[in-house]
């Protein structure tokens, strides 16, 4: 193997990884992908998953996968709650309107895109080319972001910004919201994801 050949594959590793983001090696879809056992393959086709939030604190995020990808329940606060109907005006999509890139349930399309108020549950990935955006729970001006800035997610390959409803602001290269799957509270500390009361 040449120089050149190990510099290229090299290279194709590293935009390969910065591009991943959040996501981390666990969700690297091909190379993953190919090493299932037979019962995590039926599960990335598409089985549901349940998630345990009993755990989860006010202003944490947790992550679970389905159909290989990152699922992000974040259990949102109260502070958090409030700025979100002052957004609107700066969201591309407030209302949930879009289908391009994917429906929002019925039961999303509210102030808060979520059956609970408090929980947000949606696929952390974003809907320009894929990359998984960052967490910037923080308020308040910081790099890449507007002196404004109330919280949410920024996409780092090209700098796309989601509220705390994984709405996207206007302006901005991804086209649509972050999707929210199909899912519901089986408890009050269970809810299951790609499963809901349509399926
Ligand atoms: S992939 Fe997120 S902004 Fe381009």
């Amino acid at each position: 193997m040449s120089d050149q050949q190990i510099d290229s594959s090299k290279r194709t590793w590293i935009i390969a990884s910065s591009c991943a983001g959040a996501v981390g090696t666990g969700f690297a879809a091909v190379p993953f992908v190919a090493s299932f056992q037979p019962s995590e393959r039926a599960r990335a086709a598409g089985a549901a998953v349940e998630a345990d939030i009993s755990g989860l604190k006010p202003g944490e995020k947790m992550t679970v996968e389905w159909r290989g990808k990152p699922v992000w329940i974040v259990r949102r606060t109260e502070a958090q709650l409030a700025e979100l109907p002052k957004l609107d005006k700066a969201l591309a999509d407030p209302n949930s309107k879009r289908t391009n890139f994917a429906e929002t349930p019925e039961y999303a399309r509210n102030e808060w895109r979520s059956i609970k108020k408090e929980y947000l549950v949606v696929v952390g990935i974003c809907s320009h080319l894929g990359c998984s955006p960052s967490d910037k729970f923080v308020p308040g001006p910081q790099p890449s972001l507007p002196n404004d800035w109330e919280g949410g997610f920024l996409c780092p390959c090209h700098g796309s910004t989601f509220d705390m409803a994984g709405r996207v602001f206007k302006d901005k290269p991804a086209p649509d919201n972050l999707e929210v799957p199909p899912y519901m509270f089986l408890s009050d500390t269970r809810l299951i994801i790609g499963e809901d009361k349509k399926a």
